[in-house]
């Protein structure tokens, strides 16, 4: 059966915003985060501690983070190495993220590393970030499919997120980063994750919607046991260092089916569909989010 509740992790600040091409305000991001934690979305990744020059968007997290502390929600940041985890550190960050990648090309692209060089690189942070007494999350990319090596192998995909967990990892997010999965898919990951060891309760689901299929990769993941599932609001997003890298799933979209299926988010529609209306004036241009449009007059 589906579980009775689920718990969105929600992206928009993050993988939403590092991919717009106007620079937005670092208030306005804080604003966005706080109409976020106010819509009852418990988990809000709020930035990331990279290189500024890898991604610009972001290079305001040190004035950002403080700005936004103070909320009740969680607050993940990305950080890919030390450099990253010492500035996360500094300000309070409590719930880190690495992020991996399942193909030697997005590594390349995304980290300068081979796989298991970016796995070298996480080793001591995540290590140090567990002694500082933090949650940490480790985010697989390219699960499914990537945009140079094409079809991505169960098994390649299934040794790294045991690395991640062997490396204390409290969680995993399994990427389709550029929205190519269909649900037989994520089943035969998930349940080669399972025969592998790896329960669904350390599981979490991040769909990219660029072919129409995360609801559908989301529901089969739903009835796998998957609890956590990670959303954009307004279905904002994507991933610089991906070509074809388009929105991730729209939280809203995500919503209105868990309505639908009766299973509990905590979040308020209307209010986090009042967030992606204000948002989408913010950038300029109308929310992708089918039910973000049918629910905003026009
Ligand atoms: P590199 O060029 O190999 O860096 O980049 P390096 O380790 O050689 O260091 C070079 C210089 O950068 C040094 O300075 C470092 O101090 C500095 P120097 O000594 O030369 O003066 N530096 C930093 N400065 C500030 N903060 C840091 C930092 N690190 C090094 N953290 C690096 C390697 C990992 C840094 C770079 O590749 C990078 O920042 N990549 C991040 C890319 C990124 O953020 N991508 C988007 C997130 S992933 C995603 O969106 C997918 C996801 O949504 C899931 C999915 O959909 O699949 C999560
Ligand atoms: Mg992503």
């Amino acid at each position: 059966g589906l579980p009775a509740r689920v718990r969105i992790h929600e992206v928009g600040a993050r993988d939403g915003l590092q991919n717009e091409q106007t620079v937005i305000p670092t208030e306005v991001k804080a604003e966005f985060i706080r109409r976020l934690a106010d819509a009852g979305l418990d988990t809000v990744e709020a930035t990331s501690f990279v290189h500024p020059k890898w991604v610009p968007q972001l290079a305001d997290a040190e004035r950002l983070f403080p700005l936004v502390s103070d909320l009740d929600a969680r607050l993940p940041v990305l950080v890919p190495n030390e450099r990253g985890l010492d500035r996360a550190l500094a300000l309070g960050a409590d719930r880190i993220a690495v992020f991996g990648s399942a193909t030697e090309s997005f590594a390349k692209a995304n980290l300068n590393r081979t796989v298991d060089e970016a796995l070298a690189m996480f080793a001591p942070v995540v290590a140090r970030a567990k002694d500082a007494g933090a949650h940490v999350r480790g985010y697989l990319s390219m699960c499914f499919g990537d945009p140079w090596e094409g079809p991505v192998p169960v098994p390649q995909v299934v040794r790294v997120c045991r690395a991640l967990l062997d490396q204390g990892c409290d969680e995993l997010s399994l990427g389709d980063t550029i929205g190519v999965a269909t649900p037989g898919h994520v089943t035969a990951l998930l349940t080669a994750l399972n025969e592998a060891g790896v329960g669904t309760d350390v599981i979490g689901v991040h769909f990219h919607d660029t072919y129409g299929q995360a609801l559908a990769n989301t529901l089969a993941a739903l009835q796998h046991g998957v609890t956590t599932i990670d959303a954009s609001a307004g279905g904002l997003g994507g991933c610089p260092y991906a070509k074809s890298a388009t929105g991730n799933l729209a939280t809203e979209d995500l919503v209105w089916m868990l309505q639908g299926l009766g299973i509990e988010t905590g979040v308020d529609l209307d209010r986090l569909t009042a967030t992606s209306v204000w948002m989408a004036e913010q950038l300029g241009r109308p929310s992708p989010s089918r039910t973000v449009r049918a629910l905003s007059p026009s």
